[in-house]
């Protein structure tokens, strides 16, 4: 259990410098996992050292993997091959981690042994049905406190391969229902109502998995072996984005931001941004370990409001919560629709956002599926994060803009994706303190 922390955001100066985000939290969870699975030693390079990526460290720990960390920010992980994992006597802790409980229900559905995944309170909450009905059409026995969590795991059940259409667009349903599918017997198949972060299917691929993929897609077979493989994890665009919304709204801001993940399946706010007048350039493009990486330099610019296509709404999917903080700091309206999973997240983003942005004075109308936010002047006042790192982060940027301070309460969940965050936000030009 971690221990409360507030923080209070003062207008800040223009942002300035270089700022290198964190690793990726879902490259993390999952080269931890195929590590674990594959026959001999992966190293992992830019290792998130946040409390989710830990969480799941740990579980595997306790499933007997060998995982050492040669340096903060790597770990390496001793394979114990497809079916070396040991059951663990304890209940395994996720902490606040749905892509560690969803990918780790999948990966145990299909050992030898039974596994119980419990998690905080916030994931406690979280719906589970998602993965366990079609897990369950799989040959899987998991029970749940009605669709909730804890997830008991039975084991020594014989799955088999299904095709299985997404009823809603999740990376975390498809890649545990791939993870069961390496123990399955016959074909897995996978589609997307709409493409999603496809990080599984390329890693199982470096980690020598035949698999076949393509954007809405993924299909493979059991039987295979995983070979260990080093894995560079990139900057998360998803950390990335509170600085790309920060640098656009304060004026006079230039801000640099090395080596950023920029796979297609995450930038959708890079995209929305610059339908709003976001002046957001990508330089140095490369790759790295497979992925596409490049440094991304933001400027200030006035920012207007805009219909968001619904498209981009799986590309951004993390991001809404600092969209909303751009829309109110922006002239006019902004419409999101098509973006109902913000309910299911680590709070209701929905309704934590729009109480959060009443609270300092802007206008928001909550819809279902999304909200519509017209730009004006920001306040200060007291706002609750409700446990949710996303929502703490997202305030911070608005305090950059408010006319006072703005107190964010409950911001201890940064620490789940966003280890140092404060402090790396300060040497930018935020005015972030934790409050006495
Ligand atoms: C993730 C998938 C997304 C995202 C989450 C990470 C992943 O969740 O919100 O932060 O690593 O697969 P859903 O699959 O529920 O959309």
């Amino acid at each position: 259990m971690v221990s409360r922390l507030d923080w209070i955001s003062h207008a800040g100066r223009a942002l300035q410098g270089s700022v290198r985000v964190p690793g990726d939290k879902s490259v993390s969870h999952r080269a931890l996992m195929l590590g674990a699975l594959a026959d001999g030693i992966s190293h992992i390079r830019g290792f998130l050292e946040g409390e989710d990526t830990r969480a799941t460290a740990a579980v595997l720990q306790q499933l007997g993997v060998r995982i050492e960390t040669p340096a903060e920010g790597e770990r390496r992980v001793h394979g114990v091959g497809l079916h070396g994992l040991r059951g663990a006597a304890q209940p395994l802790d996720c902490g606040n981690a749905g892509t560690g409980m969803r990918l780790l229900a999948g990966l145990l559905a299909g050992q030898a042994f039974a596994s119980t995944l419990v998690g905080d309170e916030s994931l406690s909450k979280r719906p589970m049905r998602r993965v366990t009905d079609p897990l369950a059409m799989m040959g899987a026995k998991i029970d749940s406190r009605d669709g909730l969590p804890p997830l008991q795991v039975h084991g020594n059940q014989a799955l088999h391969g299904i095709e299985y259409t997404l009823p809603v667009a999740s990376a975390q349903v498809k890649s545990a229902l791939l993870l069961a599918g390496l123990y399955a017997h016959g074909e897995t198949t996978v589609i997307e109502p709409h493409p999603t972060r496809d990080y599984t299917e390329r890693m199982l691929a470096a980690f020598g998995w035949p698999i076949d993929f393509e954007p809405g897609r993924a299909r493979l077979s059991g039987g295979h072996v995983l070979r260990a493989t080093d894995v560079d994890v990139p900057a998360d665009f998803s950390s990335a984005a509170f600085f790309l919304v920060a640098a656009s709204i304060v004026p006079g801001s230039k801000l640099r931001l090395p080596a950023v993940g920029l796979n297609p399946r995450r930038t959708g706010l890079l995209q929305a941004l610059r339908l709003m007048g976001a002046d957001i350039r990508i330089e140095n493009p490369r790759k790295s370990g497979g992925e596409p990486v490049g440094d991304l330099m933001v400027r200030y610019a006035p920012l207007h409001g805009i219909e968001l296509p619904e498209a981009l709404v799986p590309d951004m999917i993390d991001e809404f919560p600092v969209l909303f903080v751009a829309a109110a700091a922006a002239k006019g309206r902004t419409v999101v629709r098509g973006a109902a999973e913000l309910r299911v997240k680590e709070s209701d983003r929905i309704a934590s956002m729009a109480a959060g942005l009443r609270a300092i004075g802007a206008q928001i109308e909550e819809t279902p599926d999304g909200a519509i936010i017209t730009g004006g002047p920001l306040g200060g006042g007291g706002i609750e994060s409700h446990g949710d790192h996303r929502i703490a982060m997202s305030f911070a940027v608005a305090g950059l803009i408010a006319g006072d301070p703005i107190r964010l309460n409950d911001c201890s969940n940064v620490a789940t994706s966003f280890p140092g965050f404060l402090e790396l936000a300060n040497s930018c030009g935020f005015a972030l303190s934790a409050a006495s």
